[in-house]
């Protein structure tokens, strides 16, 4: 089955108003041609005006984070609603520096999908194993763990329309990308998962990306494995030159 390629740059915490206006303008012709559909996680501060010097463009805003209430006295929170109202169409969830720095729990994460899914956001969900669950084998109890638990009580229909990223911890800006081979091994433990948990037919439908030292010499390799469908690019996708080289380089992936 031929599923789409998605391109997401993620931008962390970088990039006033004023910065990140300038470079979506940059970047929507250099990708115009592309044919991977191309996000960008955007801070906060920035979608509405993103998004609004992104239309008439194919690049979809989103946002990084959100809480699981709709509304409340959170503070400094921000609800799923409010994000869409300013223009996102989907939220990163579960990345691996909330869950460490900021100490989310599965439970917490699979709240905020169930949210985002009610609040008409498109989760992409990120899982991975540290280096320490790396260097003792526990990959795939890792893996195992975060997807039950995170998606716990989303439906199969819901599942297929999100996507899924494996972001192995030990390669976030670290310089060490997994290897092809490695994260394909992993994007097929969780594909066969999701066949096992939900259906085959989600499976086969489901977006699966690698995230983690993603860069413009690496891109096209990792995309040429069958199960990777795409890329969660941290600090690459602050260079509008290098995350314009990987939107492009994937549109000359080797066809599955
Ligand atoms: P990196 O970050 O590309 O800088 O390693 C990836 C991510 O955190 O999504």
């Amino acid at each position: 089955m031929e599923r789409a390629v998605v391109i997401t740059g993620n931008w962390k915490m970088y990039k006033t108003i004023e910065e990140a206006v300038a470079f979506v303008k940059e970047l929507a012709p250099k990708v115009a041609a592309a044919q991977s559909q191309v996000y960008l996680a955007v801070p906060f501060t920035t979608i509405q005006p993103v998004a609004e010097a992104l239309q008439g463009t194919s690049i979809v805003v989103g946002a990084q984070n959100m809480n699981d209430a709709s509304e409340g006295a959170f503070t400094g929170e921000v609800a799923g609603g409010m994000l869409k109202d300013a223009g996102a169409k989907f939220v990163i969830l579960g990345h691996s520096e909330r869950r460490h720095i900021f100490h989310e729990s599965d439970t917490f994460v699979n709240r905020k999908v169930k949210r985002a899914l009610a609040d008409g956001l498109q989760p992409v969900l990120c899982v991975g194993e540290t280096l320490q669950e790396h260097e003792a084998g526990q990959r795939d109890e890792v893996l195992t763990r975060q997807l039950t638990m995170s998606l716990e009580g989303v439906s199969a229909e819901q599942l297929a329309a999100m996507i899924l990223a494996y972001e192995p911890v030990w390669a976030i800006g670290t310089n060490l990308s997994a290897t092809p081979e490695q994260a394909e091994s992993a994007h097929q433990f969780i594909r066969d998962l999701v066949a096992k948990n939900w259906n085959q037919e989600t499976a086969d439908a489901l977006i699966i990306q690698y995230g983690g030292s993603v860069r413009p010499n690496n891109a096209k390799s990792l995309l040429d494995k069958p199960g990777i469908d795409g890329l969660l690019v941290g600090g690459a996708s602050l260079n509008v030159d290098f995350f314009a080289q990987i939107v492009n380089d994937s549109s000359l992936r080797t066809a599955k």
